[in-house]
């Protein structure tokens, strides 16, 4: 396998972002759709100066932990892991987003499940972890395909666009 290529099953890859990739991230990120559902950190409006920033800082990583999603040969999402510190070392946070063309394909339930086990064998780690807006069904309902409990629901901690929501967390451990 390609050592660019992180993981595969079937028609959906993990592998690292390319420079060829940036057109179609920043165009699929520059949707309001999207990046309702991320933090304030993900920029809106997201431009193509926003995704050549993004390759930079994913190309300083060491270990890589930001991965482009491959569906049927093409481009159509990012995938990560951020690991924790301090006490919270031995977990990571999971993020993901598929462009708005590829949704309901079951592209993110096998993103998900690939960048799971890829993280639970590569970088020493027991737990990864999600806090979806409380709107967010089709999240939900990827990461409980995965295998991933609903522990608990953290009231208001959410202030999106003015507005306040809840937070569903969820996680899977080894
Ligand atoms: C959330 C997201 C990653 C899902 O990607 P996807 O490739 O469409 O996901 P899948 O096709 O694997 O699974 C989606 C599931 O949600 C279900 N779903 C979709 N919309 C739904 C809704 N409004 N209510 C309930 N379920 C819904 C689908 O039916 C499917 O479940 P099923 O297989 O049981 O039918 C994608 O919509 C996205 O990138 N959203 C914007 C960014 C985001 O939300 N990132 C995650 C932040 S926590």
């Amino acid at each position: 396998m390609d050592n660019r290529i992180i993981a595969k099953d079937g028609n959906v890859m993990l592998r690292e972002l390319k420079d060829s990739d940036l057109h179609e991230l920043s165009e699929y990120a520059n949707n309001e759709k999207v990046s309702v559902n991320l933090r304030d950190a993900f920029p809106t409006p997201y431009t193509f100066e926003n995704a050549k920033s993004f390759k930079e800082m994913v190309d300083s990583q060491n270990p890589k932990t930001f991965f482009a999603i491959e569906y049927q040969g093409k481009y159509v999402g990012n995938i990560s892991l951020s690991i924790g510190n301090d006490v919270y070392k031995k977990s990571a946070e999971i993020g993901y987003f598929i462009g708005e063309p590829f949704w309901n394909k079951g592209i993110a339930t096998k993103a998900v499940n690939l960048m799971t086990s890829w993280g639970f064998n590569n970088l020493n780690i027991v737990r990864i972890h999600s806090g979806v807006f409380d709107f967010n069904k089709s999240s939900q309902r990827v990461l409980e395909k995965c295998g991933y409990s609903k522990e608990g629901i953290f009231l208001k901690s959410i202030c999106k666009n003015g507005k306040i929501y809840d937070e569903v967390r969820y996680a899977k451990t080894i």
